[in-house]
């Protein structure tokens, strides 16, 4: 099947409720050509077993996608225009193209084996664990700051500043500029919608990012920054552009993801306040249900790009050599041929397979702090304001534009 079909991921209809578009296509043409607002033609795959195969399938190459210089927002950062920055000389600083493009997500193995090695301990359960009484403390911080109000934008004062503050906390940069990179994350996770405002966001971004690993170089601390320029100065394991991007790619993951855990499972939990009360009545349910927020509204829409390196099939298509590949993870967890009742929200569900943290080499590093942070937040939000409701018709919140994220621009409640 080879429709080539357009699909405008910014329209905000299609972003107001994507479902029904994305179970017509797992109906008439699973895996789909499509042609993106930015020029870009891809194939999105939409059905969960194809997509659970294309997701650890090897010949869908990363660095073969940062190379094909797609500045879409189905990646999460823009790639340079032609092939993989190259490294800079010795004791010249990394290039802005070299920064956004030396992660683990724009690498295969051996290279991303060596870069995720690098900081997979500092992600384990048993140390994200021990970040629990810290993480409490934020929260309890940002609803303390809430009372007396009669109504708030969640998403402004608790959904995006809790892991903000945790993520600068681990890595040990400061949270105070977390409004100046939060415009600036926006803008570059949006890619080409951005328009002029990219490359000086990316500038900002960038040099900000080389200011702080230059202060922790001359200032060091206990944090993961400090461990990685010792990684580098004196075992030589990580090249100054790789340490950069690492950076880059934490931030952008602690800034632009779990915002849209806390955001849009709030929103379905008051859309529909019987599952708030229910919740509430009985909290060991947390664990399944956000477990059931991350199928059925999951905070990332999209995989980032992987590039077929040879000839391939998915799903019965023959995707060409070279051709880009997006798996559309809300669509595969809606899939009622994996979930059953897939379009029903089930606070209990315990068969939960879903994709939200993708699947295979690149699955999220994050996801134990994602899940830690989401459990102490719906916990002390339901504690602190049992009360809570939207201060606006559940339909009318708007969802933020763009193919990778699956976000509110606010949530407007009643405290
Ligand atoms: C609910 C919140 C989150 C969701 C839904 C999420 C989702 C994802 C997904 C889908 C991928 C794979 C993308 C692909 O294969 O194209 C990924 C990768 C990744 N995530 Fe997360 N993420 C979340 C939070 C975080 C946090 C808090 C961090 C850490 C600071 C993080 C760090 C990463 C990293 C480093 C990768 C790349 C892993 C690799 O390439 O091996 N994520 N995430």
């Amino acid at each position: 099947m080879t429709q080539n079909l357009e699909v405008d991921f910014t329209d905000p209809d299609f972003q107001a409720n994507p479902h029904p578009a994305y179970a017509q296509w797992r109906r008439t043409g699973p895996v789909r050509r499509t042609r993106l607002p930015s020029g870009l033609t891809v194939w999105l795959v939409t059905r969960y077993d194809d997509a659970r195969r294309a997701l650890a399938d090897p010949r869908l190459s990363k660095q073969s996608a940062f190379a094909i210089g797609s500045s879409t927002a189905a990646n999460p950062v823009p790639n340079s225009p032609a092939n993989p920055a190259p490294e800079p000389a010795a004791n010249r600083p990394p290039s802005p193209a070299a920064v956004l493009s030396r992660h683990m997500l724009a690498t295969d193995p051996p290279d991303h084996t060596r870069l995720r090695r690098l900081v997979s301990a500092a992600f384990t359960a048993r140390r994200i664990e021990a970040l629990r009484p810290r993480i409490e403390q934020i929260t309890d911080e940002l609803l303390d700051a809430l009372a007396g109000r009669e109504s708030a934008d969640l998403i402004d004062t608790f959904a995006f500043p809790l892991p903000i503050q945790v993520i600068c906390e681990l890595l040990g940069v400061p949270a105070a500029d977390r409004d100046a990179f939060r415009a600036w994350s926006n803008v570059i996770v949006a890619g080409s919608q951005s328009g002029d405002q990219l490359e000086p966001a990316i500038r900002a971004m960038v040099g900000y990012i080389l200011a702080q690993i230059a202060e922790r170089r001359a200032d060091p601390g206990e944090d993961l920054l400090s461990g990685l320029i010792q990684v580098r100065d004196e075992r030589d394991r990580l090249t100054e552009a790789e340490l950069s991007s690492m950076v880059f790619l934490l931030l952008i993951a602690g800034h632009e993801t779990t915002v849209n855990l806390i955001g849009n499972g709030t929103w379905l939990l008051l859309r529909e306040r019987e599952q708030w009360e229910r919740l509430r009545a009985d909290r060991a349910l947390l664990p399944t249900a956000i477990e059931e927020f991350l199928r059925y509204e999951g905070p990332v829409e999209t995989s980032t790009f992987r590039v077929a390196t040879e000839d391939l099939e998915i799903g019965g298509v023959t995707v060409r050599a070279g051709d880009p590949v997006v798996i559309v993870l809300l669509s595969a967890n809606r899939d009622d041929n994996r979930f059953p009742e897939a379009d029903e929200l089930r606070l209990d569900r315990s068969q939960n397979p879903h994709l939200a943290f993708g699947h295979g080499i690149h699955y999220c590093l994050g996801a134990p702090l994602a899940r830690l942070e989401a459990q102490i937040a719906f916990g002390r939000l339901m504690d602190r304001h049992p009360g809570l409701r939207l201060a606006v018709e559940p339909e009318l919140v708007r969802w933020r534009p763009g193919m990778l994220l699956r976000g509110l621009h606010e949530l407007p409640v009643l405290l």
